[in-house]
C-alpha cells in the first residue's frame, strides 16, 4: 500500500475539514430554504437582503452563508466583492440537491448526515459505555425520510426497468402490493402513480409517520386505493396475497428480520415477488477505501450509535436462507443500493 507523505496527509485532512463545513452549508441552505429561494429566483440571482427577506432569516447570518457558500463553489456571484452582489445557484447543483425525483438526488443525504449528527451529544458516552442511544430526536424521522427519498427514485428508475415480469404483474387488474415499514408513505404514493390500477397497503409502527402518510394520501386523493395500518411486521402483516411485498431500508434494523422475511414471503402470490432494497456494508475490505465504502461506514457509525447495524450482502443472503426462502437473487443498482429478490413459482 502506498504510504502518504506528511504533506499528502495534511492536504487530505484539510479536505475533510472543508467537507465538514461544506456539508453544514448545504444542510443550512436546504433546511432554511435558502437554496430553494435562489433556485426559484428569476435570472440574475438575489442580493443577501432579498434572500434573507424571502427566506424569513436574519440578514447577518444569510450574508455570511452566501459568502461561505461562494467560497465553497456552491453559489455564483455576479459581482464578487461588491456589497450589492447578486447570488445564484447553478442548475446542475440545484438538480442534485433539490430534485427529489432524481436517482442522483443527494439533498436528503446532507439533511440526514448533518441533521442526525445533532443527536451525537452522547456519542462519547456510547464509546465509553457501549450503551446505544435508544430514542432519536423528533426531527430524526424527517431526516430519515429525506434520506430514503433517493431510494424511491432508485427503485422506480434503476430497479423496476430491470424487472419486466414484475412490472407486467403490477399492471394486471386486481394486482396488489405491500410496503413493509412504509414510513411516511412516499414509496406507496410513487407506486400508485406508476401503476394506476394497483391496490396498495402499508404497515408501520410509528404513529407520527402513519399520520403523516395518511395526510399525504388524502391530499393526493388516494385514500381509496392505499391502506396504511399500524402494526409490527413480524406478526401483523395483512393477509394478501400480493404480487409484490416490498421492504426498503429497514430489514437491517428490525429485531426479528428472519421472522419478518418469512412472514412477508408467505404473503407473496404465485408468480409474485419479495423485494428488499437496502445499503450494504461491503463484504470485502478492498471496497472499504472507496467513496461508497467511506460513506456507508459513516452511516454505520450512526446505526451503531442507535443500537442497530447495516448488513453485508452475504448476511442478507443468510437471512433469506434462514427464513426458508432460499438464496435470493442480487441486483446491484447504479446508485450503490442492493436489491435482494425472491420469486415465487407460479
Ligand atoms: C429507515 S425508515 C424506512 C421507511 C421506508 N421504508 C422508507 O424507505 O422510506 C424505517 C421505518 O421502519 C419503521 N420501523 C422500524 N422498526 C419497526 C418495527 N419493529 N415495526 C414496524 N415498523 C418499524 C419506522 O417507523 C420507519 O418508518
Amino acid at each position: 500500500m502506498r504510504t502518504m507523505s506528511v504533506d499528502d496527509r495534511f492536504e487530505d485532512l484539510l479536505d475533510a475539514l472543508a467537507g465538514f463545513y461544506r456539508s453544514w452549508l448545504i444542510y443550512l441552505g436546504l433546511e432554511l430554504g435558502l437554496m430553494r429561494q435562489l433556485h426559484d429566483a428569476t435570472s440574475g440571482g438575489l442580493t443577501t437582503d432579498e434572500l434573507a427577506q424571502r427566506s424569513g432569516c436574519a440578514r447577518v447570518p444569510v450574508q455570511g452563508w452566501c459568502r461561505a457558500a461562494y467560497a465553497y463553489n456552491l453559489l455564483e456571484a455576479n459581482q464578487p466583492g461588491s456589497e450589492s452582489a447578486r447570488f445564484s445557484i447553478d442548475a446542475e447543483l440545484a438538480a442534485v440537491l433539490l430534485d427529489e425525483e432524481r436517482p442522483e438526488y443527494l439533498g436528503g443525504q446532507f439533511l440526514f448526515t448533518v441533521g442526525a449528527s445533532q443527536d451525537y451529544g452522547r456519542m462519547l458516552d456510547f464509546f465509553r459505555t457501549g450503551e446505544p442511544l435508544r430514542q432519536r430526536s423528533a426531527s430524526f424521522h424527517r431526516f430519515v425520510e429525506k434520506l430514503n427519498t433517493q431510494d424511491i427514485a432508485v427503485f422506480f428508475e434503476q430497479a423496476l426497468p430491470e424487472l419486466t415480469e414484475l412490472r407486467q404483474r403490477l399492471q394486471r387488474a386486481g394486482a396488489a402490493a405491500l410496503d413493509v415499514a412504509c414510513g411516511g408513505g412516499l414509496w406507496l404514493l410513487a407506486a400508485a402513480r406508476t401503476f394506476p390500477e394497483l391496490r396498495l397497503q402499508g404497515l408501520d409502527f410509528e404513529p407520527e409517520l402513519i399520520e403523516r402518510a395518511q395526510g399525504r394520501l388524502a391530499e393526493a386523493g388516494l385514500s381509496d386505493r392505499i391502506m396504511i395500518e399500524p402494526g409490527d411486521p413480524s406478526r401483523d402483516l395483512p393477509a394478501g396475497p400480493f404480487a409484490l411485498v416490498y421492504i426498503q431500508d429497514i430489514l437491517h434494523e428490525l429485531p426479528e428480520p428472519t421472522v419478518v422475511l418469512g412472514s412477508a414471503w408467505s404473503r407473496v402470490e404465485p408468480g409474485g415477488m419479495l423485494v428488499v432494497l437496502d445499503w450494504c456494508i461491503p463484504d470485502d475490505w478492498i471496497e472499504y477505501r472507496t467513496p461508497f465504502g467511506e460513506l456507508i461506514w459513516g452511516y454505520q457509525l450512526d446505526e451503531l450509535y442507535q443500537g442497530t447495524s447495516l448488513l453485508t450482502r452475504s448476511e442478507f443472503k443468510r437471512l433469506f436462507e434462514k427464513a426458508g426462502i432460499g438464496t435470493p437473487e442480487l441486483l446491484e443498482l447504479e446508485a450503490g443500493a442492493s436489491l435482494f429478490l425472491a420469486r415465487r413459482e407460479g
